[in-house]
């Protein structure tokens, strides 16, 4: 093989490799757009999350949102991602904060782990993906638990609490489906 065709055939790869990686998340529901620091703080706050929670971020990305509930609230938290790069950065920052004890990441799609220990469950995804998402959060997750949403709605559901300046939706599992 010619040196020329050989450096081609790395080239390839490794753009095809990363259109996969970039396109992987948008397949499965939504690309990562990290969610800023002030709407974390006020999404945390919204759903009053204190130390007895335990906290979901359901596609975590970086682990902002998992690693600001265990640092400011000292609770338990778990995010579920599926992109392997975000799941490793997220780990080598929860590693950085010492916080293994209080948060995990698993590596995965959403709608195939189960979430029924969460007391709050945050989101920011896509709208579709929210409506796909219902008939999971109603059977798997207790009467009483917090559903906050950056961005989306549930279509059908009413929002307990609305911040219609920075779009985050807060849900009561039980009351918001009535
Ligand atoms: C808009 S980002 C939000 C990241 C983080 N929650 C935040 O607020 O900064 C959406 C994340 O969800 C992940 N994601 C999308 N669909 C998913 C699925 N079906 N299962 C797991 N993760 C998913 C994407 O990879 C992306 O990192």
């Amino acid at each position: 093989m010619s040196t020329a065709l050989f450096i081609f055939l790395v080239a390839i790869s490794t753009l095809a490799i990363v259109l996969i990686w970039i396109f992987w998340s948008f397949a499965l529901g939504a690309g990562w757009e990290p969610t800023s620091r002030r709407v974390v703080n006020k999404m945390l706050e919204m759903a009053e999350v204190n130390s007895d929670d335990v906290v979901y971020d359901l596609g975590s990305g970086d682990g902002r949102i998992v690693i600001e509930a265990a640092k400011r609230y000292n609770s338990r938290a778990v995010g579920i991602e599926a992109d392997p790069i975000r799941v490793l950065w997220s780990l080598i920052m929860i590693r950085i904060s010492r916080l293994q004890n209080n948060v995990k990441i698993k590596w995965g799609n959403i709608f195939n782990e189960n979430i029924n220990e969460a007391t709050v469950v945050t989101l920011f995804l896509w709208k579709n993906i929210n409506q796909k998402l219902k008939p999971k959060l109603l059977n798997e997750l207790k009467p009483g638990t917090r559903v906050v949403s950056y961005i989306w709605t549930f279509e059908g559901w009413e929002p307990s609490k609305t911040d219609n300046y920075e779009n985050i939706y807060l849900y009561i599992i039980g009351e918001s489906d009535r």
